[in-house]
């Protein structure tokens, strides 16, 4: 047996410490420190030691002398998915994809890999036995290939023993808190583990040029659980996320080292696995709110692609003291924000109202260009007016009631366009130097709050 060296480490941060401490430097939480012991022979203590002896590949070089191997990116066969990514797998890349309990991560990756059927793929479930995997398949996919290979363990050395045996071409750990090395005694899911694990795997992704995808799961925060230490480990974190109560979910990126991190692809979960959506407006757009007061048609840009979406607000008069503001989807400061410009530069008497703001469809925006449709919706509902059906709308809000221009004009307006709208309000600024002539929709451009809504509401 190797001599073992003993070690404190933080369990919130991962910080180490050669002896125990109260309060961690690093993240200030008290009593986080932990004992670990940790094998001679285990990779955070060899690691040093290898360190030193640097081979030829690993002498400083210039940049232009640098060779690269220009090899092309796995289709994983499934758009978004390989839009989020930015084209499609990287070899040799590690990809960490996080989410709640339940949302779909295992359905996720195994619909992803039962449709690469010309890959032999090692799907690693330290969760799931092999049976349950296979009737999770079979409702997912009905011809199944033989190269899809699954392995119900839980220790890494006997892992990365079979990865050696089957010689996979992509390999998928469910999920990396459920593995653990034998060389660090401490349980599964804590930070050393799921750090040297996660490090173990990285190394072999670096050496074989197999790409790794783990799938890690979240805490009550929304925090990836375990070490902040695995988002700088991987290349690239996916974050599945998504409503219980809704059938879409959304995958974003949120680092990226091979592509861009605005992006974002939605999904539907259905019996047979989750179904990419191609077009989300169609999904986000109920279309039969006629003659209803409080919501407005935005034309908001998540990721790369326009969305037009509902929101929806509802004034009452405050029956208990303190007027409530509430929202789902939208961020709640921001709303203050919207309604204190209402009120002081609109003329608005919000004060003993509560206000509830909604983005239908469970989706959570952040593009600034919903602002003009939060101000229309709160105040349809105030004035109890509807808002055409047909008409939709674009346009941060200013402190002084100043409509200010958002990103990719053209974009928006030619995506409400091809949904059928009629009319669009927009920042003046934005159309200047446009071409307008090409579009058919009847655009509005407005400078100020007030304008946009004398044109809504007349
Ligand atoms: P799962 O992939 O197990 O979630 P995670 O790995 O993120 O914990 O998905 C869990 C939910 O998805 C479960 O409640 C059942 C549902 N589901 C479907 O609705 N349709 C399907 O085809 C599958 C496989 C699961
Ligand atoms: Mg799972």
């Amino acid at each position: 047996m190797a001599k073992e060296k003993i070690a404190y480490v933080c369990s919130n941060c991962g910080q180490e410490a050669a002896k125990w401490i109260g309060k961690c430097p690093n993240c200030g939480q008290w009593n986080t420190f932990s004992e670990i012991r940790i094998a001679a022979h285990s990779p955070a203590v060899s690691n040093r030691a290898s360190r030193l002896q640097s081979t030829d590949s690993n002498l400083p070089q210039p940049i232009s002398k640098v060779t690269t191997r220009d090899e092309p990116r796995i289709d994983l066969h499934d758009e978004e998915l390989n839009r989020v990514l930015g084209g499609g797998l990287v070899p040799g890349s590690i990809v960490l994809l996080g989410g709640e309990p339940g949302i779909g991560k295992s359905t996720l990756v195994l619909q992803t890999i039962l449709r690469m059927p010309e890959r032999r793929i090692l799907y690693v479930s330290g969760e799931e036995s092999t049976p349950q995997l296979k009737m999770r398949a079979d409702r997912i996919e009905k011809n199944i290939s033989d190269e899809t290979i699954v392995l119900s363990e839980n220790s890494l050395e006997r892992i990365l023993h079979q990865i050696d045996l089957v010689q996979p071409q992509v390999v998928v750990i469910d999920s990396i808190q459920t593995i653990q090395t034998e060389s660090i005694d401490s349980s599964p899911g804590s930070i050393v583990q799921v750090r040297e694990c996660a490090s173990a795997l990285l190394r072999f992704a670096k050496t074989s040029s197999v790409p790794v995808l783990l799938i890690g799961h979240i805490n009550k925060d929304g925090a990836l659980a375990g070490p902040k230490i695995l988002e700088h480990i991987v290349d690239t974190v996916l974050q599945f996320e998504g409503d219980q109560h809704y059938m879409y979910r959304i995958l974003r990126s949120i680092k990226n080292r091979f592509g861009s991190t605005s992006e974002l692809g939605i999904y539907e979960m259905q019996q047979n696995g989750l179904r990419p959506v191609s077009n989300p407006s169609e999904l986000l757009l109920t279309r039969d709110h006629e003659g209803l007061s409080g919501i407005a048609i935005s034309c908001a840009i998540e990721g790369v692609r326009p969305f037009l979406m509902e929101t929806q607000a509802l004034v009452s008069t405050a029956a208990y003291g303190t007027p409530q503001r509430s929202t789902t989807g939208f961020d709640q400061r921001r709303l203050n924000m919207l309604l204190a410009v209402l009120e002081k530069r609109v003329g608005f008497q919000l004060i003993q109202k509560d206000v509830f703001v909604n983005i239908a469809g469970g989706l959570r925006v952040t593009d600034l260009a919903m602002d003009l449709s939060i101000i229309a919706a709160v105040l349809s509902s105030n004035v109890d007016t509807p808002i055409e059906k047909e008409w939709c709308m674009a346009g941060e809000v200013g402190l002084s009631g100043e409509v200010r221009p958002v990103n990719r004009i053209e974009q928006r307006i030619a995506e409400a366009e091809k949904l059928g709208f009629t009319d669009m309000v927009l920042p003046k600024n934005n159309i200047s130097g446009l071409d307008t002539s090409r579009f058919k929709i009847h655009l509005h451009p407005v400078r100020k709050v007030e304008e946009a809504l004398r044109i809504l509401f007349g």
